[in-house]
């Protein structure tokens, strides 16, 4: 399976190198055109990417075609190849442009579907929220499910649901790197060295992610576990409920709601 990349910035690059990273497919089944060639080069070549100087030589070349422009320039990068990409999958990862919107702007027949990934799609570790409605047959569906499952978690959502998802998935990881980096900053005030701190917090985020998942457990109950009656990490606990933790998280997210839809 050929994919092809129109746009080769940050989401594009992280999925294209989670793809190869992932064993979905080898570095030279990946294309792209970006508006910058000089740029385009140096994000493709050391990679072993192919490079392209149109986007109608993308759709010559792939099998699937990741649309991953900036979401108000959907429309203008994609009409001029709309009878190309008829024969195509073109899978979107422009946030906010759904099904309805690219029922418009492709050729009646078009398979499309509308995805909301996140940047740890690079370390194969990512989340691809699929929107549930789409125009790709079952084979076709299976095949894009398979491939982005190399990357990370790929989950369905209703479109109304597809802009929180990638809110949620695209948004907090700012927020888990500002926490990596205030946990860190305690450690080093607590004589931990910097480089071990980010180590031993990245990874300490990640095991408690892991055993979220691979347990189902609620996340009130794996706090619990570690807080033993009169212990130490209850006290972490309570400084944490005073100071509107929980809170000030759930407002970060209205907060993005709200500048979304204009609120
Ligand atoms: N970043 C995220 O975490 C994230 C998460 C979920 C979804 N998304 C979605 O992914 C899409 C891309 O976001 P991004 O963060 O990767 O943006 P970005 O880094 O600014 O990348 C945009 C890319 O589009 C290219 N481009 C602009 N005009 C073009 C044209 N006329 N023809 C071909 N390529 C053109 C740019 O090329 P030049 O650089 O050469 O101008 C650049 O490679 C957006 O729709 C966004 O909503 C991003």
């Amino acid at each position: 399976m050929k994919i092809g990349f129109i746009g080769f910035g940050n989401m594009a690059q992280a999925l294209a190198r989670g793809l190869v990273r992932g064993g979905a497919v080898e570095a030279d089944a990946i294309g792209a055109c970006a508006r910058d060639r000089a740029k385009l080069q140096r994000n493709t070549e050391p990679f072993g990417f192919r490079a392209f100087d149109a986007s109608a030589e993308v759709a010559a070349f792939a099998d699937v075609v990741i649309v991953a422009v900036k979401p108000y320039q959907v429309e203008a990068v994609i009409t001029p190849i709309r009878e190309a990409l008829k024969t195509k999958i073109v899978v979107s990862v422009a946030a906010g442009v759904t099904f309805d919107d690219y029922e418009r702007i492709l050729a009646p027949g078009t398979a499309h579907l509308s995805t909301c990934p996140n940047t740890p799609v690079a370390v194969c570790e990512g989340i691809v929220a699929l929107e549930r409605r789409h125009s790709l047959s079952a084979e076709q569906l299976k095949a894009i499910e398979e491939l982005f499952a190399h990357v990370g978690l790929v989950l369905a959502v209703d479109t109304p649901l597809l802009g929180m998802a990638g809110t949620i998935c695209g948004c907090s990881p700012a927020f888990v790197a500002m926490f990596i980096e205030a946990l860190s900053d305690a450690a080093v005030k607590h004589g931990i060295p910097r480089a071990d701190a980010y180590r031993m917090v990245s990874q300490m985020i990640v095991g408690t992610g892991k055993l979220q998942l691979e347990t189902g457990q609620h996340p009130g109950a794996m706090k619990d576990a570690v807080c033993s009656p009169g212990g130490t990490t209850i006290v972490g606990v309570g400084e944490l409920e005073q100071r509107g933790f929980r809170g000030a998280v759930i407002a970060a997210i209205d907060a993005i709601d709200a500048k979304i839809n204009g609120k």
